[in-house]
């Protein structure tokens, strides 16, 4: 038995009077980076937001838990991407039933995003999450369902007995809150310190020798490090905790998505949530914006947050190994073990009309209706036009564009109240639903410790509203006192916002995408706390009618790729500038090759580049590739409408790279008219760093 595992069990007694419980465990991770050309960024809503390369690559993290019997289980799935969407949980369903029959179903699978804003979009079936990447992309569904499926198969494949420890710690200056004027309203806000969580809450899993099989942890920060212009595929300050995570414990250099070690830094209450720690501020007079509308001048385009950093990059970086830093602090003293059975409860519940009491009154949800302020946008990602936060009035000029599309109904305009509506989404059905009108919901249990998916963004008040009542709910059915409840946000539908009712009547941008109506976070804390109940007592959860699976209604827009070109004398592959013969530490490497389209393939689970370092034997070893940090893979056409191409590598050489002698590869793909891609690569010259 490994030290550290029997330090652990030697702890067990201050802690808790059971031994821990034995469960299965396996985890599996694969590639998911979409097509990294001309496709939509998902998050910003940003038209002009097109991917232009890779920065790193995204990949889906699955675990696997069931207990020793071998009887119940489920898989725990988070994607470096913005959110779960009912497209892919519906479509990985399909692909599942035909490997494993009945093993894995709607009830035991979640998939959680961590809510990067750098990642190829389209893959939503609702047509609302679609407009701004101009209709459904397939390719960029394909690739994470495909990818999501390979992570599963390799957590069932490696299902290996261990013990499982929960950890849970505080991590300051990582997160703020972008909307605190709301917050504010929040009667219960004097109970918290703090007006974002600062919870970071951890699982660690390891085998029966005690090596370590994977973590999962949960903290609520959005992943906007990265901001509306950039165009390079990124898993943000998440996607890089991780990969700084699997770093360390499968060893420095190992190429991504290829170590046995597998790190989730899932998504939780992020709603109000921002990575931009230094606050919002005018873009033109560096002051801060307005408090309660973030604008400047009364605008809302110029308040950007930002910071900690002194770019984009260099605030992910921080914000990542912050989380990188606390996870692996915790995964090290992480020592009450989880004890108890496996189990779960799911329902899909129509939220449309969803009745409940609130002091003695009868009261319901809306249709899904989109407020004036969502038009705002964020301080992580301003709007655009006239539109401004904490926005109750409409406007005769954008009422009369809203009703070219729909009029809501006299009920609808009640229901939604104080929310003005811009986008009546929920009384427009064609061609298709614009928003969902049922959301997937479940509860899962190892032991003591539950995990809540949720279909969206929960607030930061409504997160703790939320986990506070399934808490109270389970222990009063007969759950441990010890019991622990976390929010995975973003999971299996995504229903936008969940902002509180107090919040709701300022109507900043979180309120505005609450779509359900003012009483939505009570609807689903009733709705949370039946399934608990069940959960506690072993009573069944009544299932409900699953969404429409609307993939085939899908109408794309994206131009297909047509053929790629290269000048005369050329070829693809051929360098444009090569590298120099000598760097030293500290200085970016940077070559340029002509190109093909990117999207003639993903090159799911290889690379557009290759650095391959020379061994003492002469040989060449792969040293990177772009699913790193410190390459970047940018693509670009060389004139608007054109055929030409170029790729451009950047190595950025930090201290940890080993002197010696390199050469960068490019590989890819380029269209020939009326055929089929094919393959090209092309290789700099070497090059030597010194120190
Ligand atoms: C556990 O159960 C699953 C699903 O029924 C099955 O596929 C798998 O082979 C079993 N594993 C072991 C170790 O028995
Ligand atoms: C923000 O709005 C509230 C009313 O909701 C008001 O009392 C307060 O003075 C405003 N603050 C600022 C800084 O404008
Ligand atoms: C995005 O970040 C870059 C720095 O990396 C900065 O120059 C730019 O102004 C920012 N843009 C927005 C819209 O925040
Ligand atoms: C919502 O449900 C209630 C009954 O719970 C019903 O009276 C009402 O008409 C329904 N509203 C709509 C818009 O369907
Ligand atoms: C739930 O209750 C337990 C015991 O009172 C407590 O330790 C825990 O922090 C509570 N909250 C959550 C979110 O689990
Ligand atoms: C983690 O600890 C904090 C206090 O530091 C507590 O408020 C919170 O409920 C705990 N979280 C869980 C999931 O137990
Ligand atoms: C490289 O930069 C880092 C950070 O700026 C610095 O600490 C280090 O000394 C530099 N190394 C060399 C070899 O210049
Ligand atoms: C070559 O070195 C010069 C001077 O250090 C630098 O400005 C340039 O960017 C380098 N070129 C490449 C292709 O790395
Ligand atoms: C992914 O790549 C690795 C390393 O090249 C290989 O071992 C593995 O089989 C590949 N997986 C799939 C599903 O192709």
């Amino acid at each position: 038995m490994a030290l550290q595992l029997i330090l652990s069990l030697l702890l067990l007694p201050v802690v808790s009077c059971s031994a821990p419980t034995k469960y299965l465990i396996g985890a599996g991770i694969y590639d998911i980076t979409g097509p990294a050309a001309e496709v939509n960024m998902m998050g910003y809503a940003m038209l002009e937001q097109l991917t232009n390369g890779i920065h790193f690559r995204l990949f889906s993290r699955a675990f696997v838990v069931a207990d020793a019997e071998n009887k119940t289980r489920f898989v725990f799935v988070s994607i470096d991407a913005c959110m779960g969407s009912q497209s892919i949980k519906l479509e990985v369903l399909k692909k599942l039933k035909d490997i494993y029959g009945s093993v894995y179903t709607a009830e035991n699978v979640v998939i959680s995003g961590i809510h990067t804003h750098s990642g190829p979009g389209g893959y939503l079936q609702y047509l609302l999450f679609d407009i701004t990447s101009l209709g459904f992309v397939k390719e960029s569904l394909d690739v994470i369902v495909d990818g999501i499926i390979e992570s599963i198969k390799m957590a069932h494949d490696r299902l290996q007995p261990g013990y499982i420890f929960f950890g849970n710690g505080t991590l300051l200056e990582a997160n703020i809150n972008r909307s605190p004027s709301a917050y504010e309203f929040n009667p219960d806000k004097s109970h918290y310190e703090h007006n974002v969580d600062k919870q970071f809450v951890l699982l660690k899993m390891v085998n029966e020798k005690g090596k370590g099989i994977g973590m999962i942890n949960w903290f609520a920060v959005h992943c906007t490090s990265m901001n509306n212009t950039n165009g390079l595929i990124s898993g943000d300050n998440k996607g890089y905790a991780s990969f700084l995570m699997e770093q360390h414990m499968n060893g420095l250099g190992t190429i991504p998505g290829q170590g046995q070690f597998i790190a989730a830094f899932a998504q939780s209450n992020l709603g109000d949530v921002s990575p931009n720690t230094r606050g919002a501020f005018c873009a033109d007079t560096g002051l801060p914006c307005d408090y309660n509308h973030s604008t400047c001048h009364g605008k809302n385009e110029l308040c950007r947050g930002i910071g900690p950093g002194k770019d984009m990059f260099d605030s992910t970086k921080i914000i990542g190994q912050k989380q990188f830093a606390k996870a692996l602090e915790l995964y090290n003293s992480a020592n009450i073990p989880l004890v108890g059975p496996v189990d779960f409860r799911q329902a899909y519940v129509d939220m449309t009309n969803f009745s409940l009491e609130v002091d003695g009154q009868t009261v319901h949800t809306c249709p899904p209706a989109m407020g004036y302020s969502f038009a705002a946008g964020t301080t992580d990602g301003p709007g655009a036009f006239d539109f401004i936060q904490n926005d109750k009035k409409d406007n005769p000029f954008w009422d009369a564009v809203r009703d070219l599309l729909k009029t809501p109904s006299a009920e609808q305009v009640k229901c939604q109240h104080p929310k003005p509506i811009l986008l009546d989404t929920g009384e427009i059905h064609e061609p298709y639903d614009w928003q969902a009108p049922i959301v997937d919901t479940q509860l899962l249990r190892i032991g003591q410790f539950v995990i809540a998916p949720v279909p969206g963004e929960f607030t930061t008040m409504s997160g703790r509203r939320l986990r506070h009542a399934i808490n109270e709910t389970l222990k009063l059915a007969g759950f441990p006192k010890n019991t622990q409840v976390v929010i995975a946000g973003l999971s299996n539908t995504y229903a936008d916002y969940i902002a509180t009712f107090e919040e709701y009547s300022v109507q900043r941008y979180e309120a505005a995408s609450t779509i359900y109506g003012p009483h939505t976070l009570n609807a689903y804390i009733q709705h949370y706390k039946t399934m608990a109940r069940d959960l506690a007592t072993g009573n069944p959860t009544s299932q409900g009618t699953a969404p429409k699976n609307l993939v085939d209604d899908q109408i794309p827009f994206l131009r297909p790729v047509l053929f790629d070109c290269h000048p005369l004398g050329k070829h693809f592959g051929d360098i444009h500038e090569d590298v120099n013969k000598t760097y030293k530490i500290n200085e970016t490497v940077t070559v340029q090759f002509w190109s093909g389209n990117p999207r003639n393939n993903l090159m799911t689970n290889a690379t557009f580049l290759t650095v391959m370092q020379q061994q003492s034997d002469k040989e060449w070893r792969v040293y990177r590739t772009d699913a790193f940090w410190d390459t970047k893979f940018h693509w670009a056409h060389t004139s608007f409408l054109g055929c030409k191409s170029l790729a451009t590598i950047t190595w950025d050489l930090g201290s940890d790279v080993s002197t010696g002698n390199y050469r960068i590869h490019h590989h890819g793909y380029y269209k020939p008219l009326l055929e089929s891609p094919e393959p090209f690569e092309g290789t700099s010259s070497v090059f030597s760093v010194t120190s």
